[in-house]
């Protein structure tokens, strides 16, 4: 266990093999339990998340990752690409498994994202719920409050490229 800290973090795109894939989502799910209450849903059964990734894998601009150090999935991620509008991109969900909370793999997680978002002007968060604990880490990474999208959503955002006005 002493290397753990020094594995790389890795993305790993879903969608290739669902049935295989569903069950370490799954997996993660159940590792945080905390995230399910805290938006008043039960936890997702095996076969809600197959339904889920299924859904999301009809559609091109969805993206879904799991993100591994190591062989143990520590996180899921999934976001959607020219939402809501043109050269946007909105993450839906960040979720680190609850006994890997707070050791900076959520940051490591979205910085890793951010590079892989190259070409995008914005990110947008959606918060779901009161979750004062990813406003807070939201904020700390550089994003700005920016609406209310409901009662219990709340949209933040931040510019994805510094370079953005210079000529291509
Ligand atoms: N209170 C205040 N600030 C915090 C807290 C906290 N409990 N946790 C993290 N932060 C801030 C800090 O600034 C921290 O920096 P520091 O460690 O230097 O102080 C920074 O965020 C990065 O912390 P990480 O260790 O990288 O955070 P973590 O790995 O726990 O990931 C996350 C954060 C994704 C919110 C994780 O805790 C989680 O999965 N929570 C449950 C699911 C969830 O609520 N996800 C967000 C839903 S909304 C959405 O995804 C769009």
């Amino acid at each position: 266990m002493g290397g753990m800290r020094t594995l790389s973090l890795e993305l790993r795109p879903l969608g290739l093999n669902l049935e295989e894939e569903a069950p370490l989502v799954h997996q993660v799910y159940r590792g945080s339990p905390g995230y399910f209450t805290l938006i008043g849903m039960e936890l997702p059964t095996l076969e809600d998340v197959l339904q889920d990734l299924n859904t999301l894998a009809q559609d091109p601009r969805r993206r879904a990752f799991l993100l591994f150090q190591g062989p143990e999935p520590l996180g899921y991620l999934d976001y959607k690409l020219h939402y809501p509008e043109e050269g946007d991109a909105t993450l839906s969900l960040l979720l680190i498994r609850e006994d890997h909370q707070g050791q900076g793999l959520g940051q490591r997680a979205l910085a890793h994202l951010v590079e892989g978002l190259a070409g995008m002007e914005r990110l947008y968060a959606v918060v779901y719920g009161n979750n004062p604990r990813a406003k807070a880490f939201f904020l700390a990474q550089g994003f700005r409050y920016v609406k209310d999208g409901g009662p219990a959503i709340q949209w933040y955002v931040r510019p994805l490229s510094p370079h953005r006005f210079q000529p291509r």
